[in-house]
């Protein structure tokens, strides 16, 4: 057994505007937009639920309220199933249901930053540790990466965000971590930039949305001044509470995709109808077919 107070609670902010997929999002939030037939924010909830997560907490915004509606019992749709003896669809629908007093929605009433969107949850989370899930970025892997974390938060405590490798000359595009010396799991985090200029990278680590964080984050956002793009950021919160408090990485290696553009979304639809034997071979010839 660990001797840290358990992560039970999961983030999820979902406020942000989605300019990049106007205008799918001028109605529809991202979280919305569907990999082959779940919503994107369906995967970073299985993968919370996968890591034995018990409450999903959601910082929502204008717009976002079918969000809420994807996470609620649809009682006319099911009991029209039932009259109708579709046994398969109600199976599905129960299968991603979350159980009643699982799911708690706030709104960031203005999208100030991913710093903000965070701060926004501190009277639900409490004074517990909690799973911070970007959404945009979709994880395939079995049991996946918040599991893998929660595994090293375990035998670590302390604050813990994932990271992977990316190639060298690529590091400018992303928040990369200064690290220890030594490789391994688990490795000691000294540092953080955010887009480093090229050839100044502290690493090829990027920061790829996954966090496990202390409740004292919230007092630092409190204070928080904006940053980068004049938005509240997580990162300068993380750095300052770096200096009172442990910080850890760990190294995924399954496929990330980052839903948040166009091509990382394409990408992900591919990959899923892939790996889905019903329709895997027609996809797989369509693709041969035009290129
Ligand atoms: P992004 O910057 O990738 O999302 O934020 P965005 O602003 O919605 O996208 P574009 O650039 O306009 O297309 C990363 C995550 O932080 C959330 C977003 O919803 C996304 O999950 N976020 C960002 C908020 O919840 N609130 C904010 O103020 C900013």
């Amino acid at each position: 057994m660990s001797s840290h107070k358990p992560v039970r609670i999961a983030v999820f902010p979902v406020a942000g505007l989605g300019t990049r997929f106007l205008p799918a999002t001028k109605a529809v939030p991202k979280e919305m937009l569907t990999i082959l037939d779940k919503p994107v924010i369906q995967y970073a909830v299985d993968e919370a639920r996968n890591a034995g997560i018990e409450h999903f907490v959601f910082v929502t915004g204008r717009n976002k309220a079918v969000i809420e509606d994807h996470f609620d019992l649809a009682y006319e749709l099911q009991d029209t199933l039932e009259k109708r003896g579709k046994t398969a669809a109600l199976e599905t629908l129960s299968r991603y249901q979350p159980e009643a007093g699982s799911t708690s929605f706030t709104r960031q009433q203005a999208p100030l930053g991913l710093g903000h969107a965070v701060w926004c949850a501190r009277e639900i989370v409490g004074n517990e540790p909690f799973a911070l899930l970007l959404p945009d970025m979709v994880m395939k892997d079995n049991p996946g990466c918040m599991a893998e974390m929660v595994n090293l938060y375990n035998e670590k405590g302390g604050n813990i965000i994932a990271t992977e490798e990316v190639a060298w000359e690529e590091t400018h595009k992303y928040g990369v971590v200064e690290k220890e010396e030594h490789d391994g799991p688990g490795f000691r985090i000294t540092g953080m930039v955010e887009k480093p200029a090229p050839g100044t990278a502290p690493s090829n680590l990027f920061i790829n949305g996954r966090y496990i964080l202390q409740p004292e984050i919230f007092e630092i956002l409190e204070d928080q001044e904006p940053g980068a793009g004049n938005e509240i950021q997580l990162t300068d919160a993380m750095l300052k509470l770096s200096k009172k408090q442990d910080f850890f990485g760990h190294v995924f290696t399954g496929e990330t995709y980052d839903c948040g553009s166009k091509e990382g979304f394409i990408k992900a639809n591919i990959a899923f109808a892939l790996d889905d034997s019903e329709i895997a071979d027609e996809v797989r010839r369509e693709i041969q077919t035009l290129t």
